[in-house]
């Protein structure tokens, strides 16, 4: 089968098509035959090893990938199930989260499954899983309530602009931050107030904000206070350019080692794809509460030129890459 395959760290220069054996499901795995593959952040730090600590994961491996095709999100075909899985059989179309799904088959656990959304093309399906399930829970870490405001930091990005369609669809009065261009897109997912970072310091506000949603930007905990709520709560999910080697982790600790002496929360979130999220996600895509924003998709030929996109090309939504 063909896969884009990477043998050790670097840039997209590392990242190759190739001919390789098509993997075996485990006992409890599926075999999908994938349609189309989300690209995320998670792909850039799986090809790069960077920052340097995640390299203490099984998923990356200290000094060279430890699995060599990238790629997580998945939608596609059954193909085969493993001799333990039985709720999905040859045939069926489902999405989530595969290892290395930027290839015509891939492997994923059958609890990291659920059924497609009948709704959803497969491209629309592959930007679901990884950056849904993120705003989800991140979201879950203190549910938004009617009428509460809500900042969300990264807003026109894989994840925020889940978190934006489903802070709305709670009952939030929701700002969006985001660069320049995204603002109509942002206020039509349900942002009341949209806010472009590169013309304002948002930490300079007088607005207090219940919750806030930090996936970008790395802003210090002393300038977030100042726009949170006495009794607010900041979700930590990621942010680029925190440093090499921490990538922003020391930012996370310093902040939940704070909340312990202040009325304010701050938590880090390390997102776990599980079906039951999967199917919460389902039910909100065919209830029309939320929709997956696809800014582009590329052949898996070009799936180097998706994750350079993804690094420069300031992607609306999400990227993805058909097989
Ligand atoms: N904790 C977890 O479990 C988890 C799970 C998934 C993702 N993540 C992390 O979460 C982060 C966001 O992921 P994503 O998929 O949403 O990435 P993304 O698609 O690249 O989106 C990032 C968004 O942030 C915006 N942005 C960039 N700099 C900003 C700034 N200074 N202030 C405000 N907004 C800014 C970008 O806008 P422009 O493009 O216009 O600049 C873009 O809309 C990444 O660091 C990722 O690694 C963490």
């Amino acid at each position: 089968m063909k896969a884009i395959v990477q043998h050790a760290y670097g840039s997209t220069d590392t990242l190759h098509l190739r001919e390789i054996d098509r993997p075996v499901p485990r006992a409890d795995e599926v075999l999908v035959e994938v349609r189309a593959a989300g690209v995320d952040p998670s792909v850039w730090h799986l090809m790069t090893g960077r920052p340097y600590i995640a390299r203490l994961s099984p998923q990356l491996g200290v000094r060279r990938p430890a699995h060599t095709v990238r790629g997580w999100d998945a939608a596609g075909r059954v193909e085969a199930v493993g001799a333990e899985v039985t709720a999905f059989k040859p045939g069926d179309e489902v999405f989530g989260q595969c290892d290395g799904s930027f290839a015509e088959y891939a492997c994923g656990k059958a609890e990291q499954l659920a059924a497609k959304p009948a709704s959803l093309t497969f491209e629309q399906a592959a930007a679901l899983p990884v950056s849904g399930v993120t705003a989800l829970q991140g979201l879950d870490v203190a549910r938004p309530r009617p009428g509460q405001k809500v900042l969300v930091i990264g807003a026109s990005g894989g994840v925020g602009t889940y978190a934006v369609q489903l802070a709305a669809h709670y009952g939030a009065e929701v700002t969006g931050v985001c660069g320049p261009g995204a603002a109509e897109l942002v206020a039509s997912l349900g942002a009341t107030h949209v806010i472009d970072y590169t013309r304002e310091d948002i930490t300079a506000r007088s607005v207090r904000y219940d919750f806030v949603l930090d996936s970008a930007g790395n802003r210090s905990l002393s300038r977030l206070r100042r726009v949170l709520a006495p009794r607010g709560t900041v979700v930590f999910v990621g942010g680029e350019n925190a440093g090499p080697v921490l990538g922003g982790l020391d930012r996370w600790v310093r902040g939940l080692v704070l909340s312990a002496f202040v009325g304010q929360r701050f938590r880090p979130l390390f997102a776990v794809t599980r079906q039951q999220d999967l199917l919460t996600l389902k039910a909100l895509v065919e209830a029309g509460a939320i929709a997956p924003v696809v800014d582009r998709a590329y052949p898996l030929a070009e799936a180097a030129d998706a994750v350079r996109h993804l690094e420069k090309g300031h992607p609306r939504g999400k990227l993805v890459v058909t097989i």
